[in-house]
């Protein structure tokens, strides 16, 4: 059950983690993956997926059941939301039964920092992705994949390629890498498909070769299918030719670039296959890191002093 101090801190973008509650995430994550300790938590999580996902929602339960959390996934379209139930009486009547807190996915940009606004009830949200806002707990575990990977990330060179302006992946790991001292973040794509405003140091280009130039890292993004309007779609093959990151493209970066991808990838699409399980992709270092990174966040939640982080 919840105690009097417990659920009022939410994870809902990475500019809402002060400083220290960054660096303290990214530290705690990279020493779970070290293999430190954990104590148990006695606490229940819920998560709430209005969209598809599977490392995100397992890695969240997986991250609960190893701090011996008691967690519950709802199956939406056997839930009273299919009834018509708002998101805020979904998550008062979670309250009522004992959730300390809702893991949520939500096609909805902003979905969640309006749960949040709206919460009369004493709970920690996590967001676990809204449309194309924010997915807070995938930054996080990208910073600790290339820290534990040997990257530096003060001063580095990342280009991230693809979708940008649908991805929450990219707006979250761009305020993440600047928080860590990137140097220059090179946000790459066909030019409809970039943000119409960046923030300083961060450069824009539909240029691939010149994203991938000297890049200490390169971060590839999924086509957002979901979030597009379908007679924009390009075809795979073409994209392939235009977007798609190949070994060719990693010999013009740094030695020893590393690749992330959030996944789901698509082979053939945005990265060849070559790159996906070439000696310099860290896609699977990411999946490990994930769980690490959701045990990290929520011991930083449930934390007892709400003042500080833990540790
Ligand atoms: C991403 C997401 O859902 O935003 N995936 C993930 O969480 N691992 C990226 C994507 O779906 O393309």
């Amino acid at each position: 059950m919840a105690g009097p101090e417990a659920g009022r801190r939410h994870l809902l973008d990475v500019d809402g983690l002060d400083d220290r509650d960054l660096a303290w995430l990214v530290r705690r994550t990279r020493a779970l993956a070290a293999g430190a300790p954990a104590a148990a938590l006695d606490r229940t999580v819920i998560n709430l997926f209005f969209e598809p996902s599977t490392r995100t929602r397992v890695s969240f339960e997986l991250a609960a059941r190893r701090l011996g959390m008691r967690v519950v996934n709802v199956e939406l379209e056997r839930s009273s939301s299919a009834k018509g139930e708002s998101l805020e009486d979904t998550a008062a009547t979670l309250a009522a039964m004992g959730a300390d807190a809702l893991i949520i996915r939500h096609p909805e940009t902003g979905r969640c920092h309006r749960l949040a606004e709206a919460l009369s009830v004493d709970l920690g949200l996590l967001n676990a992705g809204d449309g194309s806002g924010h997915h807070p707990s995938q930054a996080l575990l990208d910073v600790a994949t290339l820290e534990a990977g040997g990257v530096a990330l003060a001063g580095a060179r990342i280009a991230i390629i693809g979708d940008i302006v649908r991805s929450r992946v990219a707006r979250s790991d761009v305020s993440a890498f600047r928080r860590r001292g990137a140097a220059e973040i090179r946000l790459a794509g066909p030019p409809d498909w970039l943000p119409e405003t960046v923030p300083s140091g961060v450069r824009r280009t539909d240029n691939l070769i010149e994203a991938v130039t000297d890049a200490d890292v390169v971060v590839m993004l999924r086509i957002q299918h979901e979030r597009m309007d379908h007679r924009a779609w390009p075809d795979a093959a073409g994209y392939h030719a235009d977007w798609g990151l190949r070994p060719e493209h990693l010999e013009l970066a740094r030695p020893g670039c590393r690749v992330l991808h959030p996944g789901p990838i698509n082979r053939g699409v945005e990265i060849s296959d070559a790159v996906a399980d070439g000696p310099q992709s860290l896609i699977l270092d990411q999946v490990r890191m994930g769980v690490h990174a959701r045990m990290a966040i929520f011991e930083w939640l449930f934390a007892a002093d709400r003042s500080a982080a833990p540790g």
